[in-house]
């Protein structure tokens, strides 16, 4: 999904429950503390909750969910299928739920120091690091990035 124009065969869309099985996929392949089934049930049915997933020839190859705080809009989880990656579809998720809130007036999320391909996407997209949210995953400290729209 580079240079803006959308590849054939993609599409981002609202997730639905029906899209469970296949995200929590994702998920289990992506992030080292994947959500439960109960847990995602609970986020999609939540009304401040905005959820995304780019499919790729018919299938979920990466979401996204925030949350809606006020005219603030928190990043809660972003992940792309191994096989999927370097191809803009994080880029292209966190972009499209901006664009869906133009009342926003400032994008936040926490992430783990050592990834740095997640703080490089950050960066790229214009987030600067503003805070350490100490022991935010129980056996590491977050880093806080923030991008004022
Ligand atoms: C982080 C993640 C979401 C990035 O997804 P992606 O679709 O591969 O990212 P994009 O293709 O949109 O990348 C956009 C830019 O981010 C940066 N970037 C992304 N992955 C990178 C990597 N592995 N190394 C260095 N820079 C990277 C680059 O600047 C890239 O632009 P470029 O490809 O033109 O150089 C993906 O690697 C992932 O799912 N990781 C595991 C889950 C995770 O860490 N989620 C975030 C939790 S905070």
């Amino acid at each position: 999904m580079k240079g803006g124009e959308p590849e054939a065969g993609i599409l981002v869309r609202p997730m639905s429950l029906a899209d469970l099985p296949e995200v929590m996929r994702v998920d289990a392949a992506s992030i080292p503390r994947p959500w439960s089934a109960s847990l995602w049930r609970e986020e999609l049915e939540s009304p401040f909750g905005f959820y995304l997933v780019l499919e790729e020839g018919g299938e979920v190859a990466a979401h996204i969910g925030l949350k809606l705080v006020a005219d603030e809009l928190h990043v809660m989880t972003l992940a792309v299928r191994p096989g999927s990656r370097r191809r803009g579809h994080a880029r292209a998720l966190v972009d499209a739920a901006i664009a869906a809130h133009p009342e926003v007036k400032r994008v936040y999320l926490e992430v783990r120091p050592a990834n740095v391909a997640a703080r490089r996407l950050y960066v790229s997209l214009g987030f600067e690091v503003t805070g350490r949210r100490r022991r935010y995953y129980g056996d590491e400290d977050a880093l806080l990035m923030t991008r004022d729209l």
